[in-house]
């Protein structure tokens, strides 16, 4: 190999282009974006000029020790315990396959560690991941400080624009813009999940660009479960570099001798299409994670936790179903509540026997009921939680994270499982299998609800040196681990993943659940901007959505039914309403809706979509293109302003489409309207809202 070596990887659309830089010192990005973008000079390539510092802070490195980079932020921070702190190491090599992966090899001698930068294309999309393989070479541990998963360097001009998801309980996928010129921005977890402050996902664009439209955006999405940490440096020669990767709970691990550890991945896109194109090769890429369950009809499910709480009995939960039945659910969920110990959230967590006071007829005989009622029947579990009163703590104190003599801090009156232990995983698998084997369970809902506080073990194999222990990837390997179980042992049973709404929703428990629910939050108006940021990161398929009572518990805003069917047909339909107290009228109107949405949810969770304004517009819209394009369905919503019409002569709000052939006719398979491909592209598809009909599903179908 020269330095002067480059290598392609190709996606659907993009081409990906590495070559050595620094006399073959690091590999750096030579190209990113539309195929052929690859043939001219580089747009990284810069003056090799620098003062103060020294050109590895300068180059566009797409991995790089602090030793070789000292001064403008490093991906890997690696020593020998109490060592000198850094790496200085050397290209050794490279492997392709074709222009689909590649692994490129680093070696430092003296440290004894060998650095792999991988890279590898995913079919059917304009995604490449990227991830670092990290193997101690030497007879002594390597320390590792700082190693992130990749970094990546995106060619922006004049400044980027950030736009990243960020939130709070019950307020998560909150879309933000910011304008970074120079200086760093920085978003993190420790919370060992994803968390609901930010979302492990970030795009890019030019500053002075519109971010949708005909605008070149870069995104990456890291795929862990635990901590992690992205950092975006607005960097002096004009590019922004973005840096990624899991935070060890610790501060740093430990290499030993011989092992390796190896990142998790950085997945990284490409649209030339702006965020509502990149929104749509996220949604591939899951479409992708998903794979063949992509093909399971997305059951309407009924939960019963907003309607009845922790107040759970056969009676009621039954009472519940058949009205859910005869609306048209084809799930009936019972959430938390239903076991021992668990009139409320002070205890019963870690003991998961259906409380047999609460189902006097046996569990069994209520889960047949239900069944009988032509549903499928699921149930809540939160495996990782545990509580003070449960019979598992008494018999296990030692499974729980701890820090010996220090106090133990309550979160929701529960602490937590240390899931990273054998044991524990061994116990959830069996209580799994117990329940999904003892009765006849479909759909499991798996909820999180603390973090983890005093995060220790004592008794450690490894030893008390918490840098030994990695607690955060062993809890993530755990909570992997039982995943992939439930897919291999039970593949009949639909997971839903949660962590008090939408804190551990990332491309780890995407691949390995079939839908996520984003927010405890179902008030209209507040969850249609949920959804709105949800959408540009994740696909509507793995996006859980009930109808609630309106008002919500957060949003007393009043919308109409419609609204909030119109909400959660957007993605994955759920009722969660107490739908005992719903007028005939009520009931008659939900029937119709969920019928609907059985009609076209194929379209809904395989099709292509554009997201048609933003809930800060009076009126918004998603626009889902079967593939092939002979339907269309658009999801509309008037967020509040009306033009008085028609008491006086205001005009239809409209929402252009995107996408669809000038010279087609398209007729509205409702109403039975044609419209030419040309009007709804130029003139948009008409709304005539009012203060009752403020929300529209429209299927059009093209001649
Ligand atoms: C969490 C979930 C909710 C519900 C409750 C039950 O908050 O996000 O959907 O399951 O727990 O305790």
């Amino acid at each position: 190999m020269t330095p002067h070596d480059r290598w392609l990887l190709r996606t659907d659309t993009t081409t990906y282009a590495v070559t050595l830089g620094g006399d073959g010192r690091w590999a750096e990005l030579a190209a990113w974006g539309p195929h052929g973008v690859e043939d001219g000079p580089s747009p990284m390539d810069w003056s090799r000029r620098t003062h103060f510092i020294i050109p590895a802070d300068a180059a566009p490195a797409e991995y790089i020790p602090y030793g070789l980079r000292p001064f403008t932020g490093a991906d890997l921070i690696a020593s020998h315990p109490g060592g000198d702190r850094g790496s200085w190491w050397r290209f050794t090599g490279a492997t392709q396959v074709e222009d689909r992966a590649l692994r490129l090899e680093f070696a430092d001698d003296v440290l004894g560690l060998r650095t792999t930068l991988c890279y590898e294309t995913v079919p059917g999309t304009d995604v490449v991941l990227r991830w670092t393989e990290l193997t101690c070479t030497g007879e002594t541990e390597v320390r590792l400080e700082r190693f992130d998963s990749a970094a990546v360097n995106v060619p922006v001009q004049g400044g980027s624009r950030l736009t990243y998801l960020a939130g709070q309980w019950s307020q998560e996928f909150q879309l933000k813009h910011l304008e970074l010129e120079r200086g760093r921005f920085e978003m993190e977890s420790t919370q060992g999940s994803a968390g609901h402050a930010y979302h492990p996902w970030l795009a890019v664009q030019d500053a002075a660009a519109p971010a949708e439209g005909a605008t070149p955006t870069y995104g990456i999405a890291l795929e862990w479960s635990g901590n992690w940490r992205i950092t975006a440096d607005a960097e002096p020669g004009g590019a922004v570099r973005v840096r990624a990767g899991r935070v060890p709970h610790e501060g740093a691990v430990r290499l030993a001798p011989g092992a390796t550890l190896v990142t998790p991945r950085l997945a990284c896109a490409f649209s030339p299409d702006g965020l509502d194109g990149l929104a749509r090769v996220w949604h591939r890429y899951e479409r992708h994670l998903t794979g063949e369950r992509i093909d399971r009809p997305r059951k309407v499910l009924y939960n019963s936790w907003e309607a009845t709480g922790f107040d759970v009995d056969a009676a009621g939960q039954l009472e519940l179903a058949k009205t859910a039945a005869e609306l048209g659910a084809e799930l009936f969920v019972v959430d938390d509540g239903w076991f021992t110990g668990r009139p409320d959230d002070t205890g019963g967590l870690g003991d998961w026997d259906p409380d047999p006071a609460e189902f006097p007829g046996g569990f069994d005989r209520f889960v047949e009921d239900v069944r009988a009622l032509g549903m499928d029947f699921g149930l809540w579990v939160e495996p990782e939680g545990i509580s003070p009163r449960s019979k598992l703590y008494a018999e296990h104190p030692e499974w729980v994270y701890r820090i010996e003599g220090r106090p133990a801090t309550l979160v929701r009156n529960q602490l937590l499982l240390d899931l990273g232990r054998e044991d524990v995983q061994e116990f959830v698998i069996g209580t799994l299998d117990r329940l999904l084997g003892d009765h006849a369970i479909s759909y499991l809902k798996w909820d999180m609800n603390r973090p983890p506080t005093e995060r220790g073990r004592p008794g450690h194999p490894a030893g008390p040196d918490p840098e030994l222990q990695d607690l955060d990837a062993a809890h993530v390997a755990g909570y992997l681990r039982v995943l992939d179980h439930l897919r291999t042992a039970h593949p009949h049973v639909t997971v839903e993943g949660c962590a008090g709404g939408g804190a551990r929703v990332e491309h780890a428990t995407i691949a390995r659940t079939d839908v996520v629910w984003p927010s405890d939050n179902t008030a209209p108006m507040d969850r249609l901007r949920i959804q709105h940021g949800y959408l540009h990161a994740h696909a509507p398929h793995t996006m859980s959505s009930w109808v609630t009572d309106a008002p919500g518990v957060f949003d007393p805003r009043p919308r109409s039914l419609a609204f909030r069917f119109v909400n959660s047909i957007a993605g994955v339909l759920g009722i969660g309403a107490d739908i005992r107290h719903w007028t005939p009228q009520q009931r008659a109107e939900a029937t119709e809706w969920i019928a609907r949405y059985k009609e076209i949810r194929a379209i809904v969770h395989h099709g292509e979509v554009s997201l048609l304004g933003s809930p800060a517009d009076p009126t918004c819209g998603i626009q889902y293109e079967e593939p092939g394009g002979a339907h269309l369905v658009v999801t509309a919503w008037n967020t509040g302003p009306l033009d008085g019409a028609p008491l006086v002569p205001g005009r239809a709000a409209r929402l252009r489409l995107r996408g669809l052939r000038p010279d087609a006719v398209y007729t509205d398979t409702a109403a039975g309207t044609r419209y030419s491909g040309a009007y709804l592209l130029h003139s948009g598809l008409p709304f005539a809202w009012t203060a009752a009909h403020d929300a529209e599903l429209t299927v059009l179908a093209r001649q």
